[in-house]
Order: structure tokens, then sequence, then C-alpha cells
């Protein structure tokens, strides 16, 4: 059931969306060659605190998953396109690191994530970052009353296709409020004009990812979170919550 929020309810998710913009920045910021990712976490744990604000990943065990999730942030290295589970690794110079992260304050929540280059990337890497941004950017800009799911899809696939870059099947965005996912899914790839129509009220987390190869394929890491790339090729993941309003889409999760 996809729900329409009130404004009272998208106060509260903007308000968390802006404490996960807070703390994205900070880690982002502590993101260097030599800082591991378990010291990310850990950053990312102590500002909760310090902030109010819960952990939405802490814990969760959907379905899918063997394990519950035993982290604040998702950290995905490289071929890691989602879902990656910190541990007492070092970044290294060059690395591209996707930093994922949701939180709630009574109980709504905020999510969203950004891709970064520690210490000096390759052009390619800043190429492929720059490229999903650009295609969360679109698929935001298509949240508008009256366009319909498959238009926020579509934007999405369009960016994404017109680089090269590949996206791993079945992967998307969701519905956020009371629960981090909440319908409807957000394809990452789909018709314009199709699916659900688009009201004012709506909630919704869009999440690109890209592959740099070009392939689609995906596998699940032996940690049971990790997604990775089936050849190596390094990915990119940028998202956003956004409303949709009658005066356009509005960032959530934005500092
Ligand atoms: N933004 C990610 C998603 O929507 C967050 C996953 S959180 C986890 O899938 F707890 F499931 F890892
Ligand atoms: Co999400």
């Amino acid at each position: 059931m996809v729900l329409v929020k009130s404004a009272a309810e998208l106060a509260t998710m903007r308000e968390a969306g802006r404490v996960v913009a807070q703390i994205l920045q900070a880690v982002r910021a502590a993101a260097a060659p030599g800082v591991t990712l378990q010291d990310l976490d850990d950053l990312a744990r102590q500002l909760l605190v310090e902030k109010g604000a819960k952990s939405s990943f802490l814990h969760y065990h959907p379905s899918f998953a063997p394990i519950p999730y035993p982290a604040v942030l998702c950290l995905s290295v490289n071929d890691a396109i989602v879902h990656g589970i910190p541990d007492t690794r070092p970044l290294a110079d060059g690395d591209l690191l996707s930093i994922d992260f949701g939180a709630h304050i009574d109980g709504y929540h905020g999510d969203s994530a950004l891709t970064v280059g520690i210490g000096t990337i390759d052009e390619p890497a800043q190429r492929l970052s720059d490229v999903c941004k650009q295609a969360l950017d679109a698929g935001i800009a298509a949240a508008l009353p009256g366009n319909r799911l498959g238009d926020i899809s579509h934007a999405v696939q369009s960016v994404c296709r017109a680089a090269g870059y590949g996206q791993p099947t079945g992967y998307g965005g969701h519905g956020v409020g009371t629960a981090m996912h909440e319908d409807p899914h957000v394809p990452n790839e789909g018709r314009p004009g199709r699916g659900l129509p688009l009201r004012a009220g709506m909630a919704l987390a869009i999440e690109p990812m890209v592959v740099e190869s070009g392939s689609d394929r995906h596998r699940l890491m032996r940690d049971g979170w990790t997604v990775s790339t089936v050849d190596g090729s390094r990915a990119a993941h940028w998202e956003h919550t956004i409303a949709i309003t009658d005066d356009g889409p509005t960032i959530l999760t934005a500092v």
C-alpha cells in the first residue's frame, strides 16, 4: 500500500532527513586513506547519539538477508555496489566509496547515499560517480504530481544508459515513511507514462546504481549482504529521500 503523508509527517521526515544529510557529510569528510570502514561506522554511531536519532539500518532484518544488518552505515568500496558491511579494512588512495545511511526520528525515516573518491581518483571513476548523481537528479526532477512512477524510472535509466553504464538488475529505490522500505518499489528502469500515478504527499527514496563496464550482473557475497559486480568492475550509488509536493519535488535528505 502506497501511503500519502500529511504535512506534519513530512516535517518530521525533513528533520530525520536533515540529520541523515549532516551525518553523511561528516562521514564523507572523514573518509580518507588509512581510515578504516569501522572507524566511519563508529563516527556515524556517535553522531546519531549526539543528534538524538536512531539508525534505520542496525538490526534491520529483511527476509532476503541471512543475518540482521550489523552496522549503521553501508560502505561499498570499488566493485561493491550496495550494502557493504563495514570492517577493519583501511581505505586506500584511489578507492571509490559509496556511503549509505538511514536514520529515524519519532519513527519517521530518512535514507540517503553518496559516492566519494578517496584521496585522488582516476577520471573514469569521477565520471562514474558524476553520471550516477546526474541520474539521481533526473529521477528527482521527474517526481511530479501527475507523472507516473515509470517517468522517474525512465529518467534514471536514460542518464545511466546514455553513458554506457550497467545497472544491477532488480535493484532500485522505495517508498519511505514509518518504515525505511515501504511501497512502492522504485525501479531504476521503466517506461515513461506507465505505472503508479504520483501524488503530492508521497515520499520516495530514489537510488540509481551504475556499473562501469556496462554489465547489469551482480552477486551476493558470502557475508549475505554485500552486493558486488560479477566482473570486478567498479560501481557508484547515489540516493535521496524526496517528497512529492504540489510545488514539485522536495529533497528531505538535504542539510
Ligand atoms: N539505501 C539502502 C536500501 O534502501 C539501505 C539498506 S539498509 C540495510 O536498500 F540495512 F538494509 F543495509
Ligand atoms: Co534506500
